[in-house]
């Protein structure tokens, strides 16, 4: 069963770690272009949900259902592509390919979705513009600021289009002005291009850019209470 309406949803899902429960029964769902804010101590298993709805981790049990789909059980193949199609990322640490340049570590996605190298580097072009990094096109990443990779990561994450962004702390490596600034973009990117977005973080401040808020505790999702 999917939520009405949700363009992904996870029920019930559990994953253990050896003996450590990380996922306890966790339940979520997000509408097309919808922000919502996963919150949670560190530890409460937000990653593991995140992976999960992504189709990176496999749940012990319980549902993940993206677009009409079941993806627990889809095979490993088809849950890359679709993940490489529908879905961008974007990590603490930006995770961005330390060898190629950051016009190219923003085409990259594109070309491997098919993208010619012209097509894909000038729609990168324009997305490096966006996020206030065109001054970055040539260099590598181990030559920017933290600040200057995550807005590229963003980039990357943000031009093939997503239907689902995936943000794992992606301002929490950076200090508080920059970390703002970051969320602003990736905030209004999203919302402009209609992607959903899944964005987890411990910080409240940075919750402040979503629709909605739930929260992760031991390995299980609450959502706030209704009229609160
Ligand atoms: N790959 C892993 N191997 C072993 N334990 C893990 C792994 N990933 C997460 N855990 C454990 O699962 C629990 C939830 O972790 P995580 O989802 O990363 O929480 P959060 O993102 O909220 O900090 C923690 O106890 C963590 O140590
Ligand atoms: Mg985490």
């Amino acid at each position: 069963m999917t939520p009405e309406g949700s363009i992904l949803s996870g029920e019930g899902l559990h994953k253990h770690y050896g003996r450590t429960p990380a996922l306890d029964g966790a339940d979520f769902s997000i509408h097309p272009g919808e922000v919502v804010a996963v919150l949670g101590p560190s530890g409460s298993g937000k990653s593991t949900l995140l992976h999960c709805l992504a189709g990176i981790v496999r749940p012990d049990s319980g549902s993940v259902r993206y677009d009409g789909r079941e993806l627990t059980t889809l095979p490993d193949a088809e849950r890359s592509a679709l993940r490489r199609r529908d879905f961008g990322f974007v990590f603490q640490f930006g995770q961005l390919v330390p060898e190629l340049t950051c016009l190219e570590n923003v085409a990259l996605p594109l070309r491997l979705n098919g993208a010619k190298r012209k097509a894909a580097e000038a729609t990168a072009r324009e997305w490096l513009a966006r996020l206030e990094v065109d001054d970055v096109h040539g260099k590598r990443p181990g030559e920017i600021s933290g600040g200057q990779g995550q807005r590229v990561a963003v980039a990357r994450a943000l031009a093939g289009h997503p239907r689902v962004l995936f943000a794992d702390e992606p301002t929490g490596a950076l200090d508080s002005l920059n970390g703002e600034r970051v969320m602003t973009l990736l905030a209004d990117a999203a919302r402009d291009t209609h992607a959903a977005v899944v964005l987890v973080t411990h910080e409240s401040r940075v919750a402040a850019y979503s629709d909605r808020e739930v929260t992760v505790r031991d390995g299980r999702v609450k959502e706030p209470l209704a009229g609160l």
